[in-house]
Order: C-alpha cells, then sequence, then structure tokens
C-alpha cells in the first residue's frame, strides 16, 4: 500500500491534516489505534481562537460550528470575593473565542473525511515508524504503508516521538503539583462567560458546552482519583469555589462524565526528523488553563500543509526545513502564556503567605490596568495568525 503522507493519529490534528492535504490534492492514510466511537466521544477542551475557526471554515468543515458553536467576548477573573470582566471587545476589538467541544470538532472532520472518500484507519494495532531519513514507511498489524513524508499526530503518548533516534530531540518539561478533575454535566450554565475562579482551596473554572451542557474542572492533588470524588463533593467543592461573590448560585445537575488530567508543559525541539514531521500534542503539551492546546495544534497543521503543498507541487523542500522553526515561536509563546495563567491562578503548595499576597497583588494589576488586562485578552483570543 502506498500513499503521500502517512498520518499516525485521528486527533483533530492527524484528522484536519488529512482533511486539508486532501483539498490540496495530496493524498494520505489516518491510523488510529482507537475506535471511530472512543474519539469522537473523548471529552477534551473547548475553546477556539479566531484563527482555529476560520480554518475550519475555509476547510468546509465549519457549518455546524457556525450554528451550534457559542462565540464568547469576554471572560471573568474571580477571586477575593469579587468579580472582574476581562472584556474582548474593549481589549482585542473584533476578536473573540468559539466555544465548541473538541470531540465535536473531530466528529466533523471525520464525517468529511470520509463523504469524500478519505481513509481513516480505526482501531490499528502495533503502528509503527520506519526509515524515518529516506523512503519511509508505516507498519501497523501486519500490513506496510509506503509514504512520503510522516506526520506524527498521536498525541502526547504516541509512538511517532519516540521513533527519533536517542540524542536528535531536546525536551523541555514543567509538571505542576495539582491536576484538574474535570466534569461534564447536564445542567444550563450558571454563567453566560466562562470564570476562571482563584481561591486559597485552589482553582476552580467554569466552562460550557451548549445551553443545556455546563464543563467544570477543580484544581485536586496530582494523584487525585475520579473515585474519591463523588458527584456530591465534586458539587460541594465547585460550590465552595465558585458561590463567592454576591448574587451568584451554581445551579447542579447529572454528571454524565469525570476524568483527572495532569498539568504539564512540554516542547519538543525540534518538532521535525528526517521526513518524520510531529504536528500537536506529539511535539507540545500545555497545562490547560490558557485553553491553547487544540488552537496550537491547528496551527502547527496549518503550517505542515502549505509546507508540504510546496513539496507535492513544486518539489522544494524549503518550507518542509523550516516547518520545526515556523512553528516554535507560537508554541513558545502557548507555553508562556499557559505558564502565566496557571501561576496567576492556581494555588502551590509550595507558596507562603507572601508568596499568596504577591499573587493577588499580580491579579489586582491584571483587573485594573487596561495595559495588563490587553496582554491577557490577546493571548487568550490568540495572536494573529
Ligand atoms: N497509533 C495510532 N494512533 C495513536 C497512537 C498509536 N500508537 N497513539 C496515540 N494515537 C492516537 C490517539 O488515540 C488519538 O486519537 O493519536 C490521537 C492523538 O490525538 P490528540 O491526543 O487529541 O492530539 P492532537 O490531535 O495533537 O490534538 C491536540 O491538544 O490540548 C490538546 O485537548 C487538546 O487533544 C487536543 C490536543
Ligand atoms: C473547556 O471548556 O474545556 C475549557 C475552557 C477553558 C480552558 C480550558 C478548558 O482554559
Amino acid at each position: 500500500m502506498r500513499t503521500q503522507v502517512g498520518i499516525i493519529g485521528a486527533g483533530p490534528a492527524g484528522l484536519l491534516l488529512s482533511h486539508l492535504l486532501h483539498l490540496r490534492g495530496i493524498s494520505s492514510v489516518v491510523l488510529e489505534k482507537r475506535s471511530r466511537d472512543y474519539v469522537e466521544r473523548r471529552v477534551r477542551a473547548g475553546v477556539l481562537e479566531q484563527g482555529t475557526v476560520d480554518t475550519l471554515i475555509e476547510a468546509g468543515v465549519g457549518e455546524r460550528l457556525l450554528r451550534e458553536g457559542l462565540p464568547h467576548h469576554g471572560i471573568e477573573l474571580r477571586y477575593d470575593g469579587e468579580r472582574h470582566r476581562i472584556a474582548f471587545e474593549k481589549l482585542v476589538p473584533g476578536r473573540a473565542i468559539t466555544v465548541y467541544g473538541q470531540q465535536e470538532v473531530v466528529k466533523d472532520l471525520i464525517a468529511a473525511r470520509l463523504e469524500a472518500g478519505g481513509d481513516i484507519r480505526f482501531e490499528v494495532e502495533d503502528v509503527a515508524a520506519h526509515s524515518l531519513e529516506d523512503r519511509p514507511y508505516l507498519t501497523f498489524g501486519g500490513e506496510r504503508l509506503d509514504c512520503d513524508v510522516i506526520a506524527g499526530c498521536d498525541g502526547f503518548h504516541g509512538v511517532s516521538r519516540p521513533s527519533i533516534p536517542p540524542g536528535v530531540l531536546k525536551t523541555y518539561e514543567r509538571d505542576y503539583p495539582f491536576a484538574w478533575l474535570g466534569v461534564l454535566a447536564e445542567v444550563a450554565p450558571s454563567s453566560e462567560e466562562l470564570i476562571y475562579a482563584r481561591t486559597e482551596r485552589g482553582f476552580a473554572l467554569h466552562s460550557m458546552r451548549s445551553p443545556t451542557i455546563s464543563r467544570f474542572y477543580l484544581q485536586v492533588p496530582p494523584d487525585a482519583d475520579v473515585a474519591e470524588w463523588p458527584d456530591e463533593r465534586i458539587w460541594a467543592e465547585l460550590r465552595t469555589r465558585l458561590e463567592t461573590v454576591p448574587g451568584f448560585a451554581l445551579t447542579t445537575g447529572a454528571i454524565i462524565e469525570k476524568s483527572v488530567t495532569p498539568m504539564r508543559g512540554f516542547v519538543t525541539e525540534p518538532m521535525q526528523h528526517g521526513r518524520l514531521y510531529l504536528a500537536g500534542d506529539a511535539a507540545h503539551i500545555v497545562p490547560p488553563t490558557g485553553a491553547k492546546g487544540l488552537n496550537l495544534a491547528v496551527a502547527d497543521v496549518r503550517v505542515l500543509t502549505e509546507a508540504l503543498t510546496a513539496f507535492f507541487h513544486d518539489g522544494s523542500t524549503g518550507a518542509l526545513d523550516g516547518y520545526s522553526a515556523a512553528c516554535l515561536k507560537r508554541v513558545w509563546r502557548a507555553q508562556h502564556f499557559s505558564w502565566w495563567m496557571t501561576t496567576l491562578l492556581h494555588t502551590f503548595d509550595s507558596d507562603d503567605a507572601y508568596g499568596r499576597r504577591l499573587q493577588l497583588s499580580y491579579l489586582d494589576y491584571v483587573t485594573s490596568s487596561e495595559a495588563a488586562a490587553t496582554t491577557l485578552a490577546e493571548n487568550y483570543v490568540g495572536l494573529p495568525w
């Protein structure tokens, strides 16, 4: 079997790449170890930058997103008994974000690929990448796929990054001393906008998926287990951390999903070796506080699509050679912003009373200085694409 681009992973990165390449007349095969049902149900992030929305619309997969996505023109920072709105329409006029679940993006992309006759293999076993420097090929479940280029879109725990010989990559990593407990609930959001709440008991985030589904996160210890978090405990903790301002009451409902996600920053440099190109979580991870993970994956894929188009249409390798360098500036900006938002809003056991006062003072600065609030807003909605 032969294709131009062998893609490992049917997350947003792999699926979008396959679809954008198809629109340029470039063939690909996507190899995914999980089932279609699994990847379509996996609950992940849900904040799309304008550049991500534009990319999906241009790719012809924005119809449901435009219909069901929720445009947001601000977020709330809540701390010390007060609420403060970061007003995008004032600070970054004309720019906003759209709340639309990642698994909805995945569903839309799979439907578009299959409708166009795309080749996605689900539940494939033992995917491995070989001969990365010349005539690369993939093997899986006893089959062989020859390709000109391999795209490693298989997330943080995938096989593509470890297939690069030792010593080639330099990795940068920071583990945070806490995790997020993510909760999906069948209840109308208690707020029109996202609430990022900093309390002495830890961080809480109120987000949403639709007018009838709410999404919440709680800062929890790094080794937390969902078994320790029965529904009543989750609601009690969300109340304690969110009902801190006058007039706000949290509406509760049926919890339909919960999971614990570790918090980590990670970057690999370069994001390529030979004919293997890494995109999305395979190359970098951000803590989710800045809502950048999915948007970075889409940004990588856009750069890679342009480079592959130049390669397959004109035989030029310049853009492919510069792929990693072209992506890493945005990747590092997002790393910094995500680290900044995380340290601004979480409680660190290592912080003494002095450290906590510094954090509150910085929050006061961000919410009272237009320059500081603009820094937050322009990074949150996404720097220009
Ligand atoms: N063989 C085949 N597929 C694999 C393998 C493997 N060995 N290992 C992982 N995969 C698949 C996973 O099952 C998953 O479907 O690769 C896919 C990777 O998808 P994601 O983890 O969603 O990563 P990506 O497409 O880069 O999406 C960007 O950023 O912040 C996050 O939540 C955001 O998940 C999103 C990510
Ligand atoms: C989400 O809705 O899943 C979400 C929102 C904002 C974040 C992270 C996750 O910062």
